[in-house]
């Protein structure tokens, strides 16, 4: 290495203990891109205004990130070696009024907010360390009931989900919300998300996106990031299947378990519809009946969230539908009963991938794990993605389980359902914990080993 590289490369090292979240191309060493001073104040403005090669260099990244994306989420994250984040400062909460000064301003689903998208930017212009890198801030919500749970293990249950979330959110770097409140006394059950989701927003302006995840739902790919710049024209994510909702008309047409919504007005005005057919509502009967004769296989009378997303795509289609993203792609969340019998041959595959990878076999920081999800991204281009691939499933929801109350659908049994939760589970942490030395041998058992050097060796 010649001196003049070096001197670059302390310059570079000096500048990311300043800045996080940045990738490097892991075959051809740091090529990095930074802030300097100018490029810091315009990032802080929003990025109202571009200039010159940076931002040449910013369309570059759009769009190779864009063409990426489609056949590989993953990808487009790890190509980002043009915009670092700034560290959000912590400290500083300027006196000028803001939204939270007026007195007009509620957190509740009843408290109507007008122009939140002006409001917003104008708290992130006084809060300019948190506007660089808005775009791609995700805060995660969940939450479960106020009361222990019936099923003798369910709190046991929720508490290792709960752990699984936050093992996912520190690995990327997200913050994560759990709400154990009922806010609105009458939206119990599955109407309990949409005050939390609606009082998130407001609690994090900061935020572009909130994401919805069910207490049920489970990580069980812990590399996988939400590929955000395929939807940068929605407001709302879910996994759904376009001619369910529209044609079969079928409840089940999509999953309201697991939800990005943006952070904006369109939002808002959204979750009103939504929540409108709720339980607080005086048209909550009506809706009822009305969701029912739309979607002929709900076969429960009340009005529920889920029918009442369909409701909205398929009914409510010129309003809202062009806004909201189906994604059936990939397991934006998927249903357990397809995936926990995948789980042997899938960590099989991956092991046979590390074998043959020295660079995959590296111990390594928790904290780098992403470089080493895009190395890895590299052996899965066959893996497909979804139902029948030998990819990881990014996410594993065990609806119909009930863990908390234990009144599992009769479809299935109570060991199916606890002891398939054992094993995404354990699936899940070998994913965590071998940054940590050990791994469980056995995804049907809480036991832990030690790995040796070289793990898994060829
Ligand atoms: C796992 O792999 C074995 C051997 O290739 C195969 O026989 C079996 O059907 C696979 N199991 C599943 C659930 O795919």
């Amino acid at each position: 290495m010649s001196p003049k590289t070096k001197t670059k490369l302390n310059m570079v090292t000096t500048e990311l203990s300043h800045s996080h979240s940045y990738h490097h191309d892991s075959s051809t060493m740091a090529k990095p891109t930074f802030r300097n001073k100018s490029s810091s104040i315009f990032l802080s403005d929003g990025l109202l205004f571009l200039g010159g090669a940076f931002s040449a260099l910013l369309l570059v990244w759009g769009f190779s990130s864009f063409t990426n994306s489609i056949n590989n989420p993953n990808l487009k994250l790890h190509q980002n070696d043009v915009i670092s984040y700034s560290t959000p400062d912590l400290l500083s909460d300027p006196l000028d009024p803001t939204f939270y000064d007026e007195p007009e301003m509620g957190y509740t689903i009843d408290d109507k907010v007008q122009n939140w998208d002006e409001k917003r930017e104008e708290w992130l212009k006084l809060h300019p360390s948190f506007s660089a890198g808005v775009k791609e801030r995700v805060l995660m919500v969940t939450g479960s009931q106020p009361s222990p749970c019936r099923n003798p293990i369910g709190d046991h249950l929720l508490l290792r989900c709960f752990k699984n979330k936050v093992d996912y959110c520190r690995i990327h770097g997200y913050d994560i919300f759990y709400n154990n409140g009922l806010l609105d006394p009458k939206m119990s059950s599955y109407w309990a998300k949409y005050p939390v989701v609606r009082a998130a927003m407001m609690a994090h302006p900061e935020a572009e996106w909130i994401w919805w995840v069910d207490s049920d739902a489970l990580f069980t790919d812990m590399d996988f990031k939400l590929p955000l710049e395929r939807y940068k024209d929605h407001n709302l994510v879910v996994h759904g299947w376009a001619h369910l909702i529209h044609e079969k008309r079928s409840w089940t047409g999509l999953n309201a378990g697991v939800f990005l919504i943006r952070n904006c007005q369109w939002s808002l005005d959204f979750m009103d519809s939504w929540a409108g057919m709720g339980p607080q509502s005086p048209d909550y009967e009506e809706w009822g009946h009305k969701l029912r004769s739309t979607f002929k296989d709900k076969f429960f009378p009340e009005s529920d969230d889920q029918t009442g997303l369909a409701y909205l795509i398929a009914i409510e289609k010129e309003k809202w539908a062009d806004r909201i993203y189906l994604e059936g792609e990939y397991y934006f969340e998927g249903y357990w009963e397809e995936i926990v019998g995948t789980f042997e041959n899938i960590s099989k595959k991956y092991d046979e991938i590390e074998k043959g990878v020295r660079r995959l076999r590296r111990r390594h920081a928790e904290k780098v794990s992403e470089s080493y999800g895009a190395v890895r991204e590299e052996y899965l281009r066959e893996a497909g993605y979804g139902k029948g691939s030998w990819r990881r499933p990014f996410v594993t929801h065990f609806t119909g389980c009930q863990p908390c109350s234990g009144k599992y659908n009769e479809m299935y049994t109570a060991d199916a359902c606890w002891n398939g939760m054992r094993r995404a589970l354990h699936f899940a942490d070998n994913q965590v914990i071998r940054k940590y030395g050990y791994v469980h041998p056995d995804l049907g058992n809480n036991l832990v080993t030690s790995i040796p050097f070289d793990y898994p060796q060829s």
